[in-house]
């Protein structure tokens, strides 16, 4: 969501910035630009729509500054138009940003009211001309630029240059992210280091509050009060090669992936030899906590929806899973010394940072699992644990969500260990369930050529159903998330045990079922709920293993087997079909599955 570059160069910068940019596109947006300076002129190249686009404008009238700054939207404030586009501009300023500026109504009236001509719908133009009127009262940038912050309410990552200064960028991240590169006499600002990896691996990450004034040859870091200090530079490893192989899309890869994803995120987990789960050392006993609280938004939300079943049944403690949007704001009584853990991605995801900030505020311990280590989440919980996913592209969460399973499936195992609710042979037992799941998860994919037949199936359906009990239920919650997600058909997932209580009045000929149960404990009380919808003549998908497909015994559009597995840890193998069906219903349908219509990949506005 909204992505921000800067270069200071020491040559034309507009191509590096696009190409910046593309780095940023797995973010989501739907309007890009470019404002360069030239001489003693301000440039600005705007487009409602993709970078080829801007390249285009670029090609018909190229920018030739050698300090720049770009930015891709993600509209809040105004429809993604040119006119709406960043970056925004007065005469002496232009500014790019990511983040909401809450009290813009505010200021821009204030601002009109002193003569200031506004173009936009957005919050961000109002950056400028505030920035632009201390510019005229005479205030040098540094200064027009401190006092602007301290009228802001809300987040903001941004980047400025000043006509008439081209040795200066200034940037600032209020609640928002934001990464200073330092290259060979150039300086570069970004919304994160992989943005910048083409250019430099030195990255400084401004802590919440800070901004920078940078030159060519050096930076200058201000907090939040105005006094200099100092941030510790990193050796990036953040490069990456963004392309999709031999496949269609990043999704198909990023699912294909999975099993080396989630083995290589289990490896440093677990003692092979002697079976049991290795934790980083934590600040707590999991024998200490009363209660956990997971914490999430979108598909990270529903990893800790599995992980709470794993953690009441393998540790015996009671935990309470919530989204991002609502913990931050119910702001639940919590007890000082309890755990609450973060699940995300991007580990920038605005809602769960902010439900982070809470937990921390009132005393607990915080655990993050995140797929970017030198994100704002894992700097800010005490404990951090990495998901080797590697970079993840498509909007839609595939690796990233089974990686997040593994860790979660891990934690499970070392609570119920510290709480001696697992014996030894118990844990034993668990981790050579673990040991297998990447193998299993590629013997899942196996079933994609018939998932890809039924996908040509359901297509035209107008809403599809998803059910499943215990912890096949929030798998249920996941896979038909996906399948709005990208292939915008209305779907819903219930606990199967809720079928009575609503949504059976959905079913009929025209609606696929999709049913998960694996041949567990709660196999046959999910069956009674298929038989319950076979009755009304429902479409059944029946995704099982060999066991269950001999016991269902009951006529179904398909039956997908999945492998013979013990108990504990199916979603982790019956999340995968659930993802190609999604997959290959948007094939079919043939919409932008990588880049889904107003999603984004990384959200950091709330
Ligand atoms: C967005 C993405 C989802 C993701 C969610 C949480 O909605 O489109 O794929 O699950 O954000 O993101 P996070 O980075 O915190 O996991």
């Amino acid at each position: 969501m909204c992505g921000i570059v800067g270069i200071l160069g020491t040559a034309p910068v507009a191509e590096r910035l696009i190409e910046a940019l593309k780095r940023l596109e797995y973010r989501g947006y739907d309007s890009a630009g470019l404002a360069t300076l030239e001489g003693d002129r301000l440039e600005r190249r705007r487009v409602g729509g993709r970078l080829k686009d801007l390249e285009r404008r670029l090609r018909d009238a190229p920018l030739f500054g050698y300090t720049g700054i770009g930015h891709t939207r993600w509209a809040t404030h105004g429809k993604p138009t040119e006119a709406n586009a960043h970056p925004h501009a007065t005469d002496h300023v232009a500014v790019a940003h990511n983040g909401i500026i809450e009290n813009f109504g505010e200021l821009r009236g204030e601002l009109e009211q002193q003569g200031a001509r506004f173009t936009s719908e957005t919050d961000t133009e109002v950056v400028a001309h505030l920035v632009g009127s201390c510019l005229a009262k005479g205030y040098s940038p540094q200064d027009a630029v401190r006092v602007s912050l301290s009228k802001l309410r809300g987040t903001a990552a941004l980047a400025l240059v000043f006509k008439g200064h081209n040795n200066l960028m200034i940037g600032a991240a209020k609640g928002a992210p934001l990464a200073i590169g330092a290259g060979a006499g150039e300086m570069y600002l970004g919304s994160d280091a992989v943005a910048l990896a083409p250019f430099t691996d030195n990255i400084t990450y401004l802590e919440d509050g800070d901004w920078a004034v940078l030159t060519r040859e050096k930076t200058v870091i201000y907090d939040a009060k105005g006094t200099v200090v100092y941030r510790n530079a990193i050796k990036s490893v953040a490069s990456f090669r963004v392309d999709k192989s031999n496949y269609r899309h990043f999704m198909a890869k990023e699912v294909h992936e999975q099993p080396e994803a989630v083995g290589r995120t289990l490896a440093p987990c677990v003692d092979t030899a002697a079976a049991c789960v290795i934790l980083p050392k934590m600040p707590f006993d999991f024998s200490d906590v009363s209660h956990i609280s997971i914490i999430g938004c979108g598909s990270s939300s529903y990893a800790g929806y599995i992980a709470k079943y794993w953690l009441e049944r393998l540790a015996r403690m009671p935990v309470e899973i919530d989204v991002a949007s609502e913990f931050r704001y119910r702001q639940p009584p919590l007890r000082k010394g309890d755990v609450a853990i973060f699940v995300s991605q991007s580990g920038e995801t605005a809602d769960t940072l902010a439900a982070l900030r809470y937990a921390k505020s009132q005393g607990l311990h915080t655990v993050s699992i995140v797929n970017v280590p030198t994100s704002t989440i894992a700097r800010e919980s005490e404990t951090a644990l990495h998901t080797l996913a590697g970079p993840e592209i498509s909007v839609a969460s595939t690796k990233s969500f089974g990686c997040q399973l593994m860790i979660l499936a891990v934690l499970a195992i070392g609570a119920g260990k510290a709480r001696r609710k697992l014996s030894e042979s118990d844990e034993t037992a668990l981790v050579h369930e673990l040991l297998q799941i990447p193998r299993l998860i590629a013997a899942a994919l196996a079933v994609e050529p018939r998932i890809e037949e039924l996908a040509r199936e359901i297509v035209h359906s107008r809403n599809v159903l998803y059910l499943g009990r215990g912890a096949s239920y929030p798998v249920a919650l996941e896979g038909a998330l996906k399948l709005k997600e990208i292939a915008y058909i209305p779907a819903e997932a219930y606990a199967a045990g809720e079928l009575k209580h609503g949504p059976i009045a959905l079913i009929d000929e025209s609606v696929p079922v999709v049913i998960i149960a694996p041949y567990d404990r709660n196999f046959e009380k999910t069956i009674s709920n298929m038989h319950e919808v076979a009755a009304r003549a429902g479409k059944i998908i029946l995704i099982t293993d060999a066991k269950g497909a001999a016991e269902a015994n009951l006529k179904s559009l398909a039956t997908i087997v999945m492998p013979e597995m013990d108990g504990a840890f199916t979603p982790m193998v019956y999340d995968v079909p659930l993802q190609l069906l999604a997959y290959h219903v948007a094939v079919v349908k043939g919409t932008d599955l990588d880049r889904p219509r107003n999603l984004a990949k990384s959200v950091t506005v709330e």
